[in-house]
């Protein structure tokens, strides 16, 4: 049994972040979850790296397409790796095994007659090189505002208006083909519209697939980009694919370009396409412009992936809108990890040590009520997983945990220990089975949400065979071998202190932005600065800081420079044997006899300048906005001469 499942190929032009992560983790999951079934699971990622796009970043960073799109594609390899996300293929659309699969794709939907050349009309913005979609003539570019122009050029088109009574014999025939349903009655609606034609080449791109036999033109983005669905397994014998895991914003291009190119090239077509919503940052959408944009990485080293994996799946209904916050996170984190699931395990195991010196005893007349849930949750579990409906699958298996916690209060094994009758210490082994079974039986079914720590709860019960990939068909109440050791326990899920785990995620956050910022060599510049305010430079070392040698120094003399109405001349005392020359462009601001006796700020080990003819031997310190004039550095209190400011 074979199950091929995809992520998008993701775009080039941004490193990866938390929405991202946020498919990716689901497919993830997605392909535990299936290898646990018994199949044998392909799960395909990549990158779309072709198109103007790119070509301009690229060129205004000074790099060519290919170093530009190498850089960022390798930041989405890394990421996976680094959260442990089991992917098996990692394709991208510069790789020339890709090319080949692409122009095949075209040539059979060409030789099929699908495929004409015609003339392109689109509005085009020539100060970004870029056509502007659904643009009316007149319509301003969304990147610089400037006006549109009308612009004509030859292009291939392909006739997806052939199509149209296909595609809803398909969504009608195969309902599942997309989901969830609301998805797919907008699909539906938009089909029966009308379908027009559509251009797949360009001749105005030069950083993208060459077209066979027409040099001119290159691969519009989507015909391109859906091939690598194809190219990724080329000759693996795996297409079509199972499912195609996408975010929302997408599914028109898989759900209704695709088949088509597919059924014009007479191939065969995916057979499932799965929607998900938009995550939100504290509801926003995320965005470079906003400065809002939160990455997986920082919050994995302050709580692990799996907290996100859990956070992700259980708090947002999977195929709607959900929204993330760091709060939130560690809220759901400590209520349910730390607090549920983690307790129960640190409890249950120190019971175990405690009542039976670490053996876990064989049950006479086990708890039927848990039994019960754990069925319930086992059955749950496998039918929304299978249905996509993470979140109601873990609460399924919180319900069952919250029933095994009642029956160990109602059987307090602290007081059946104590006691002399044997009948108590036949229900003490009873509860301590039951608990222990029921936190395997948990293991199971999260370990492809949370498969580092079910992997460690699970060597803590002392199992020794592999976590991943249990054949889940078999699991059953009353599996756990009785008479057997466990291991020590640690704790899985520690309590999280909200506020400086907020603040150091935040901290780690925000030196990832500079991370990527310089990545592509690129200036950043955040959000929300006021007018006149220059952009924070990049992040240097405290080692680099303290190079700077900045002292408190005194003005002894002050005049002008001649011929310059900006620049004063200065004799300041920083507390060395002579005072310092320093010419100073403040002249502007103050005059001369202001500056005597002033305290200020000097920059004392710059390397001496000449201006005007005369040595500056450092340089004074003073506060302005861009275009605005200099205001001193200055103390409130008094402040010795040749104090360092560190
Ligand atoms: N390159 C195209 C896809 C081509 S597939 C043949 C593309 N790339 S993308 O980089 O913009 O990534 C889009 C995908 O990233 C979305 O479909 C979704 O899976 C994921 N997400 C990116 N931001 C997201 C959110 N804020 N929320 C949820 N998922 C989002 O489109």
């Amino acid at each position: 049994m074979k199950y091929y499942l995809t992520t998008p190929i993701y775009y080039v032009n941004a490193a990866p972040h938390i929405g991202h992560t946020y498919t990716t983790m689901a497919a993830d999951l997605i392909a535990r979850w299936k290898r646990m079934l018994g199949y044998e699971v392909v799960l395909t990622t990549g990158t779309d790296e072709h198109g103007q796009k790119i070509e301009r970043a690229a060129k205004a960073v000074g790099k060519s397409p290919q170093e530009y799109a190498d850089t960022i594609s390798e930041e989405f390899r890394k990421q996976w790796q680094t959260l442990h996300l089991g992917v098996d293929r990692f394709k991208r659309t510069s790789d020339p095994s890709h090319h080949k699969v692409v122009q095949d794709l075209f040539r059979r939907c060409r030789d099929s007659g699908y495929v004409y050349k015609s003339s392109y009309t689109g509005q085009y913005c020539v100060s970004c090189e870029l056509y502007v979609n659904d643009a009316k003539p007149g319509d301003p570019c969304p990147d610089c505002g400037r006006p549109t122009e009308t612009v004509t050029e030859e292009n291939f088109f392909f006739k997806l208006s052939a199509f149209e009574d296909r595609l809803v014999e398909l969504y009608e025939r195969d309902p599942q083909f997309i989901q969830p349903e609301t998805r797919r009655n907008e699909v539906m609606a938009f089909v029966r519209q009308g379908l027009s034609d559509l251009s797949i080449s360009r001749t105005t791109i030069k950083w993208g697939i060459p077209v066979p036999d027409e040099d001119r033109h290159v691969f519009y983005v989507w015909f391109d980009a859906l091939s690598t669905y194809m190219s990724a397994v080329d000759g693996e014998g795996r297409w079509p694919a199972d499912l195609h895991l996408i975010g929302k914003e997408i599914v028109r291009f898989h759900a209704i370009y695709w088949p088509a190119f597919l059924w014009a090239a007479g191939l065969e077509i995916p057979k499932r396409i799965f929607a998900h919503g938009w995550l939100l940052f504290e509801n926003d959408k995320m965005s470079k412009s906003r400065g809002n944009i939160v990455r997986a990485t920082p919050i994995q080293e302050v709580m692990g992936a799996d907290a996100l994996r859990y956070f992700l799946l259980r708090e947002v209904v999977f195929g709607q809108d959900g929204s993330f916050s760091y709060d939130a996170l560690v809220g759901r984190y400590n209520s349910d990890l730390a607090n549920g699931l983690g307790n129960l395990v640190s409890r249950t195991l120190s019971m175990v040590h405690q009542y039976r010196k670490g053996v876990v005893p064989a049950a006479k007349g086990e708890s039927t009520a848990v039994a019960e849930a754990a069925r319930t949750a086992i059955s749950a579990v496998k039918s929304c997983f299978e249905n996509f409906e993470f979140s109601k699958g873990l609460e399924a298996v919180w319900a069952m945990l919250s029933v095994v916690d009642k029956f160990i209060v109602e059987q307090a094994p602290w007081k059946l220990v104590k006691s002399a009758d044997p009948a108590d210490q036949d229900r003490l082994d009873a509860a301590l089975y039951t608990a222990v079974e029921a936190v395997r039986v948990a293991a199971v079914l999260l370990s492809p949400v949370l498969p580092e720590s079910c992997n460690r709860i699970w060597s803590q019960i002392g199992m020794e065979h592999l976590l991943d990939g249990y054949p889940v068909a078999g699991l059953e109440w009353g599996q756990y071998p009785a008479g057997h050791a466990i291991g020590q326990p640690s704790a899985v899920f520690p309590r999280i202190d909200a506020k400086p785990a907020v603040e150091k995620m935040r901290e780690l956050e925000d030196l990832e932005t500079l991370r990527q910022a310089a990545l592509v060599g690129k200036k950043i510049e955040p959000a929300g600065m006021a007018p006149g305010v220059q952009p924070i430079a990049e992040t240097i070392a405290i080692e680099d800081f303290v190079k700077v040698d900045l002292r408190v120094g005194q003005v002894l003399e002050a005049g002008n420079v001649k011929g310059s109405d900006k620049l004063l001349l200065l004799k300041v005392d920083i507390g060395e044997a002579k005072p310092r020359t320093i010419v100073a462009g403040i002249a502007g601001a103050y005059k001369p006899e202001q500056m005597l006796q002033r305290k200020v700020v000097i920059v004392a080990n710059l390397q001496p300048r000449k201006l005007r003819g005369i040595e500056s031997q450092g340089m004074i310190v003073a506060a302005s906005l861009e275009g605005g004039s200099p205001v001193l550095a200055a103390f409130l209190e008094d402040v010795p001469v040749g104090a360092r400011l560190k």
